[in-house]
C-alpha cells in the first residue's frame, strides 16, 4: 500500500545488482511511495546483474559509477542533480564486495591486497560519497545518507572473519562526516 510518503523526493540509490539485492527492494518501495530515483552500480554490474530490468520498472535511469572512482561519484552526482533538476533528498549506500569471502580465503590466509580493495569497496567509498555530495552541495537540507552495515561489525563471524574490521572502518567515520555535511544532513 502506498501513502505517497516520498512524493517529490529525489533519491539515488546504490547497489541494486539482482532481485536479492537489498537496494533493489528499498528501490521499489521508495518508487511506491512516489520518490523519483537515480540507480547506480558499478560498470562491471551492468554486465552481471539485471539492473536495466528495475530501471525500466520504476522509470529511473541508471548512471554507472564505480564507488571507488572519485571521478565516477563526481560525474553520478553531477548526472543526477541534472536529471531531478535540484538536489537530492536521499541516498542509499547498499555496496559491500569481498575478495576473500569470493574466493574463501580463511582469517588465516587472507589476502591482504584484496583487503584494501574490500575496504575501498564496501568502506571508504560511504566517505567518498559523503565527501563528493558535500563538495557539490548536491543534499538538501534535512536530507538523508544512509548506509548498511552488518552483523559482523558487532560480532566475529567464522564465516565473514575479516568483516568486523572493514564494517568498523566506516562506523568510525560517519561521525565526523554528520557534522560537516549539509545543515540537517543525517549520516545513518
Ligand atoms: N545480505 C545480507 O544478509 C545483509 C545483511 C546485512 C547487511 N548487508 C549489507 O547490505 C549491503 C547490500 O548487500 P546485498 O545483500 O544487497 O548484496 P548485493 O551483492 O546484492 O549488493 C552489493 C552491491 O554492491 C555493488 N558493488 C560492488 N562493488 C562496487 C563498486 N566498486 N562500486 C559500486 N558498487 C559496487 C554490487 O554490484 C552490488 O550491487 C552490503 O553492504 C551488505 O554488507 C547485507
Amino acid at each position: 500500500m502506498s501513502n505517497n510518503l516520498l512524493q517529490g523526493k529525489n533519491g539515488v540509490i546504490f547497489g541494486a545488482l539482482d532481485e536479492q539485492s537489498i537496494a533493489w527492494k528499498v528501490a521499489e518501495r521508495c518508487s511506491e511511495e512516489g520518490a523519483k530515483l537515480v540507480l547506480t552500480n558499478a560498470p562491471v554490474a551492468m554486465r552481471f546483474g539485471t539492473i536495466n530490468a528495475l530501471s525500466e520498472k520504476l522509470n529511473a535511469p541508471v548512471f554507472q559509477a564505480d564507488a571507488t572512482s572519485n571521478e565516477d561519484l563526481e560525474n553520478l552526482f553531477k548526472s543526477a542533480t541534472e536529471h531531478f533538476g535540484g538536489k537530492i533528498d536521499f541516498v542509499l549506500h547498499s555496496i559491500g564486495m569481498s575478495l576473500n569471502v569470493r574466493k574463501k580465503k580463511e582469517y588465516t590466509d587472507l589476502n591482504y591486497e584484496w583487503m584494501k580493495t574490500t575496504f575501498d569497496i564496501s568502506a571508504i567509498s560511504f566517505h567518498r560519497v559523503m565527501q563528493t555530495l558535500w563538495k557539490q552541495d548536491a543534499m538538501k537540507d534535512w536530507g538523508s545518507i544512509t548506509a548498511l552495515t552488518y552483523i559482523a561489525a558487532q560480532r566475529v563471524s567464522l564465516t565473514t572473519p575479516k568483516w568486523p574490521s572493514r564494517r568498523r572502518c566506516w562506523r568510525a567515520l560517519p561521525a565526523a562526516s554528520a557534522t560537516t555535511s549539509a545543515p540537517g544532513t543525517r549520516c545513518v
